[in-house]
């Protein structure tokens, strides 16, 4: 299924995603900087860009921003005056990334924070950065919980929390997975059982193969 899958994605973009120049010069730039090329497809970057327009969000925090494919299509969401905090470990990943939001002209909304993303998380509680209006977490699969945690600290009722690569293929049926799968399995554990959440997850196949994500409101405060 593999090629239609491809084939049908290819038509769904051509139909319904204008091509553009941003977009294309930050992949391309992160392909010249040998990036690996596990950005999210264009439909699905158009989607993280209607949720946030869809949330009115001021406020966006990522975790994985790669060369900052995904982070355009959100920050192109925000207000003037809106603000995008995205968490990134490797230097290289984040000077593509600079360059890129730069070159989309969204330089003055997003703000790169470089280091470990469980290291970065407790400043932006401290310094009160948020409450952000949407999460996109789409980083190292094992820290996920660890995500997921702090993406509840620095939210509010109302607020969206993404999480991307939840299937893998279908890996994550394997109770005995490695570090990859457990930490998905155990999202879902904790989007299952936190009663301040209201998730699901949607299965998604294309260009980068058989995968999902899982989307959850925020519905209360912690108690
Ligand atoms: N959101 C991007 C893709 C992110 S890929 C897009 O769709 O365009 C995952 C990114 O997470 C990589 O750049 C990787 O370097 C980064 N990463 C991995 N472990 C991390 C950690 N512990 N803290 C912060 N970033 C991490
Ligand atoms: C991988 C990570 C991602 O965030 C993604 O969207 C696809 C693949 C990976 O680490 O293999
Ligand atoms: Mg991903």
């Amino acid at each position: 299924m593999t090629e239609t899958w491809q084939a049908v994605e290819q038509f769904i973009v051509d139909e319904l995603i204008p091509g553009d120049p941003a977009l294309d010069a930050a992949l391309e730039r992160s392909d010249q900087a040998g990036l690996p090329a596990i950005n999210v497809t264009p439909n699905f970057g158009k989607l993280l860009s209607l949720l946030a327009r869809l949330q009115g969000a001021r406020r966006i925090l990522e975790v994985g921003t790669l060369g900052g494919y995904s982070t355009i299509w959100l920050a192109r969401a925000l207000p003037d005056g809106g603000r995008l905090v995205t968490l990134e470990a490797d230097p290289k990943h984040a000077a593509v990334a600079r360059k890129n939001i730069d070159g989309a002209g969204l330089g003055d909304k997003v703000e790169i924070r470089l280091g470990l993303a469980l290291d970065s998380l407790p400043g932006l509680a401290a310094e009160d950065a948020g409450p952000f209006d949407l999460v996109f977490i789409d980083a190292d699969k094992p820290n996920n919980p660890g995500y997921l945690e702090w993406a509840l600290k620095l939210t509010r009722p109302g607020s969206l929390i993404i999480v991307d690569n939840v299937v893998r293929d279908g890996t994550i049926l394997d109770l005995d997975g490695d570090a990859t799968v457990q930490g998905v399995r155990q999202t879902y554990a904790m989007l299952a059982n936190d009663p301040r959440l209201e998730p699901t997850a949607i299965q998604t196949v294309g260009s980068k193969g058989y995968d999902g994500f899982a989307l959850a409101l925020v519905t209360s405060e912690a108690s």
